[in-house]
């Protein structure tokens, strides 16, 4: 309260001091303006009055004197009239002289007005007469004291009006604006320390940005809550699980304080422009998903092609910008690249090329020499770009992401022996039969074994690379400790099995009904996919597994719906296109053939989804359905078990995934196995409610304990006892 009456009586003084000030020069004015106009008409009738006072004083015709004074003072109505002899008596007068004397003699015959020497107030005209006597005029001059005062009384009433409705309007901003919205604010954050952000903030536009950045702390103690507790069951059950904060710690300490460098050609963020405006989107990337949380974590610079239409106006000199957006944590440096080079070394080598050639999905790779040209020379620049980053850096820990780089490993330690160097290959590794059909395949893997360490998300995968060198180079294989000895260089191969950071939603999960309606769909039972559009993801053989599920249990005609969260991916290259083409044709198929007026099977979201997005859907869905043909992890299976679920979720999953390597407790199918598929869809939704707590509890322990602040921190140990620039910098030999 003490805040209104200060403002109420500031504003009330300043309405004051301006309005006396106002009323101040207004009756000065005013007093001035009736002032000369009272001693034009004084000055007037002087003048008449010596004129006709002239001859007749002349002759000394007093009487006459004293009726032409009589009768100026009844015809102009001064308050008295006055001729004086040149002995300073009155000749003649009328009106009340109130003891007017006679003027001063003066040589200046003009006439003069003055104010008179006391009350009651008048002004004096007086001018002289040739005889050295003089007339004079006395008019009233209340009237404007009074007119004055008029003034000052009106200003008075108007500073009282204005003062009154100061307050007023002070108390009702005060209370409305102010008091309500601090009291709704109040409210809110009560309970957004007790149950994190639930509700949506109060929508007053004054506290709108203090609402936001309530919501970022309270996230930030909600997720210290958690650690903390998470850390207290830990030290309970004797164990320690990894979190951001230990990695951060870990990491420090590991590598001495020296920092990160990710290159990967994939950037975690990009700027857009979007109707004018420029927006930020983080890409479908199973490698953004799981390398992101690490340089959150730890710090450092990520290196990346600037694919965004809006990358190059954010970045500052040195092609850097702070991100994440809204709470910058580490560098982006871009890359640019030209349109040939990007065909050349990520649509066409990259992605014609090794991509179909490491994953069985019975597309034929296409290797070609323009594209072989172009990818050398993309891993030159990337090269240098991170040679720029890490130049005065001693000791720098690089970690080199994807198929995209397998000659950078080399390029980098050449240039710069004292670097920690790894490289982790995202993507399955074929048999060496399959991997043979590359032109280029010694280049590769000589590329590759520049690295110190060379990971891989499955035993298998490292085996299928150390077989593939085996047949293909002048090397010696170390069986034991799974390394490879080349020229004098030691490059460790191993599983690191990557995984997600635990999810950061909080709040009650999204009803499955809110979701349904937002995406035009009706239905109580929801199965999910979530998939970049890659024909690597077996989206069609899960549709044709949805409609054979439909076929052979009616019963979930107009109850069962299928959401396809799909990512467009690629789509420069025309089998990605082709895919993307045939889905959306699967679903209206199988639509028309099941779908009714008020209800379809599928539904199908097309676009790039918000991380947030996806998660209200993990968090809703009944079922996740994963049907990779091939694939090196698949992050999507391990986000949806991390998701914030209140209720267990029932994960089908591709056993041609690395992930069903760890989430045994998925309803594990093989995709090209229509019927089975179908067999695993009904057994996941009648699956009994303690069936699937159970499996469900079990896969949330793989993740909660494989999660991905461990996958970074076997890496870095493994980084970290590289012995740099020496002949044999291979890590140490460790069991586990
Ligand atoms: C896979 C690859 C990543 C890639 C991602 C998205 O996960 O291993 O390297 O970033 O797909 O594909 P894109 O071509 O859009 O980067």
């Amino acid at each position: 309260m003490r805040i209104t009456v200060r403002l109420a009586v500031s504003l009330v003084l300043a309405a004051a001091g301006v309005s006396s000030a106002w009323t101040y020069s207004q009756a000065r004015r005013e007093r001035r303006l009736l002032t000369q106009e009272l001693d034009r008409r004084g000055t007037i009738l002087t003048e008449t009055l010596r004129e006709l006072a002239v001859p007749l004083a002349a002759r000394g015709d007093d009487a006459g004197l004293a009726r032409m004074a009589g009768r100026l003072a009844r015809r102009e109505k001064p308050r008295a009239v006055a001729i004086f002899g040149k002995d300073g008596r009155a000749a003649a007068s009328a009106g009340a002289l109130d003891g007017l004397l006679a003027p001063p003699p003066t040589a200046d015959p003009e006439p003069r007005c003055a104010a008179s020497a006391g009350p009651p107030a008048a002004r004096v005209c007086t001018a002289p007469l040739p005889d050295g006597g003089a007339v004079s005029v006395v008019y009233d001059a209340a009237p404007i004291d009074a007119r004055v005062r008029e003034l000052w009384t009106h200003g008075f009433w108007r500073l009282l009006v204005q003062s009154l409705l100061i307050v007023a309007i002070t108390l009702w901003i005060v209370r409305w604006d102010l008091l309500a919205p601090l009291d709704q604010m109040a409210a809110w954050m009560r309970q957004l320390s007790a149950e994190g952000p639930a509700s949506a903030p109060p929508t007053s536009t004054l506290l709108r940005p203090l609402a936001s950045e309530a919501v970022r702390l309270a996230k930030r103690l909600g997720e210290a809550r958690a650690a903390a507790e998470e850390e207290a069951r830990l030290r309970h059950q004797g164990q320690s699980t990894w979190t951001a904060e230990r990695l951060k710690e870990h990491a420090r300490d590991r590598l001495q304080g020296r920092p990160i460098f990710v290159v990967a050609n994939r950037e975690p963020y990009l700027h857009v422009r979007r109707g004018g405006k420029i927006e930020v989107l983080q890409p479908a990337s199973g490698l953004v998903t799981g390398v992101e949380p690490i340089l959150r974590a730890c710090g450092g610079t990520w290196v990346a092609h600037g694919a965004g239409d809006a990358d190059r106006e954010v970045v500052d000199a040195l092609d850097r910008v702070r991100v994440p957006p809204e709470e910058p944590l580490y560098e982006l440096k871009r890359v640019w690249l030209t349109k040939e080079e990007e065909d050349g070394y990520y649509f066409g080598f990259s992605n014609e090329g090794l991509w179909p050639l490491c994953h069985i999905a019975h597309a034929r790779p296409s290797f070609r020499a323009e594209d072989w040209r172009q990818y050398q020379a993309a891993n030159r620049k990337f090269a240098e770009a991170l040679l720029s980053e890490i130049e005065g850096v001693p000791e720098p820990a690089v970690l080199i992401q994807d198929y995209h780089f397998a000659l950078l490993p080399r390029m980098i330690k050449e240039a710069r022996p004292d670097a920690r160097v790894s490289l982790f290959w995202h993507i399955p590794w074929p048999n060496p039969e399959a991997f043979g059909i590359c032109p280029w395949q010694r280049d590769i893997l000589d590329g590759m074994l520049g690295a110190d360490v060379l990971g891989f998300h499955i035993q298998n995968h490292c085996n299928n690379f150390l077989e593939t060198v085996d047949r293909t180079l002048e090397s010696r294989i170390d069986w034991e400790r799974f390394s490879v000895r080349r020229a004098g260089h030691e490059t460790l191969v191993r599983p690191y099995p990557i995984s997600v950071a635990p999810s950061e939603a909080t709040g009650k999960p999204p009803s499955k009904a809110d979701l349904l309606k937002e995406a035009g769909a009706t239905g109580s039972i929801v199965a999910l996919g979530v998939d970049r559009i890659d024909y690597t993801k077996g989206i069609a053989e899960r549709l044709l597994a949805v409609e054979r599920f439909l076929e052979k249990n009616p019963a979930y005609l107009g109850r069962f719906v299928f959401v396809e969260l799909g990512a467009p991916s690629r789509t420069t290259i025309p089998r990605y296109r082709e895919l993307g083409e045939e889905v959306a044709r699967e679903a209206d198929r199988i639509n028309a053939r099941f779908g009714t007026r008020s209800w379809k099977p599928v539904v199908l979201q097309i676009g790039q989804h918000a991380r947030r997005e996806v998660e209200r859907w993990y968090r809703a869905a009944d079922v996740c359905l994963v049907t990779s043909l091939h694939d090196g992890m698949n992050l999507v299976a391990k986000e949806f078990v991390a998701s914030a679920r209140e209720e267990p979720g029932v994960l089908i999953l591709s056993r041609f995934t690395g992930a069903a390597r760890e989430l045994r407790d998925a309803l594990i199918v093989n995709p090209y196995d229509i019927e089975r598929t179908a067999g695993a869809l009904l057994e996941a939704v009648e699956m009994e409610p303690a069936e699937r707590e159970r499996r469900w509890s079990s896969m949330r322990e793989v993740i909660r304990e494989h999660n991905i602040y461990r996958w970074g921190a076997r890496l870095i140990d493994d980084l970290a006892r590289v012995r740099p620039g020496s002949a044999s910098s291979a890590p140490q030999a460790e069991a586990r």
